[in-house]
């Protein structure tokens, strides 16, 4: 398909208000969105592989948004939009309630000192706002190999009462780990670090 940065790229209204994911895409078919998409390496895949679905990635550093955002355009592939924002802006005031069938953040940003810990992605109103935007069923799937992040995360995913811990069950899993594995999970893999992974399913309303 013939798609330029126009076509991928959405900029978000100055005055927060919950968008339209139906007319950002032009159909309804279910969309899952990633914080973080990097160089949209699992973006990419992801849409190609399930040409059913709507991809919508997060990306904040203007470097790596540029370079995801031109793959996609490259690639041609019709199911993805990019949004250059603050994810925990964008979950928190633009993203409507039960919109996403998922959602995938892969080694959020740890944030070690303690004193840098108000920035990390996940607390409490992240998990909030996220588990409202999850349609019934939805899942939210996380990976880091960050140890001490990765309980952060979960105690704050235990407590939220609309999620449930389920089993991380990518589709398809096993057969195609190499090819969504994202850039920096191949990085650590190599360099022989743990990954930690949770799923999280949204109760029904
Ligand atoms: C450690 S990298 C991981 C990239 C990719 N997910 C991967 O696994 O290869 C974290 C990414 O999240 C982006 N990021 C961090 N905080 C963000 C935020 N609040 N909103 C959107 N993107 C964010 C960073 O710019 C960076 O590209």
């Amino acid at each position: 398909m013939n798609m330029s940065l126009v076509d991928i790229i959405y900029d978000l209204p100055a005055n927060p208000k919950t968008i339209c994911l139906r007319e950002l895409f032009g159909n309804d078919r279910p969309i899952e969105l990633e914080i973080g998409t990097g160089k949209g390496g699992f973006l990419l895949q992801q849409a190609r592989a399930h040409e059913d679905r709507n991809y919508l990635g997060i990306e904040w550093a203007n470097k790596y948004f540029k370079l995801a955002a031109d793959r996609m355009a490259r690639w041609g592939v019709g199911n993805v939009r990019m949004i250059r924002c603050d994810a925990k802006v964008f979950v928190q005031q633009y993203l409507p309630a039960a919109s996403i069938s998922a959602l995938h953040v892969h080694h959020p940003d740890p944030w070690p000192k303690r004193r840098h810990h108000r920035r990390r992605l996940f607390d409490e109103a992240f998990v909030d706002a996220a588990a409202k935007a999850l349609a019934d069923g939805g899942v939210l799937d996380v990976q880091t190999d960050h140890a001490e992040y990765f309980e952060q995360i979960r105690s704050v995913l235990r407590a939220q009462p609309d999620l449930e811990e389920t089993l991380f069950a990518r589709q398809n899993q096993d057969e195609c780990d190499d090819v969504i594995a994202t850039n920096f999970q191949i990085k650590y893999q190599r360099e022989g670090r743990e990954i930690y992974r949770l799923t999280y399913r949204r109760r029904p309303r």
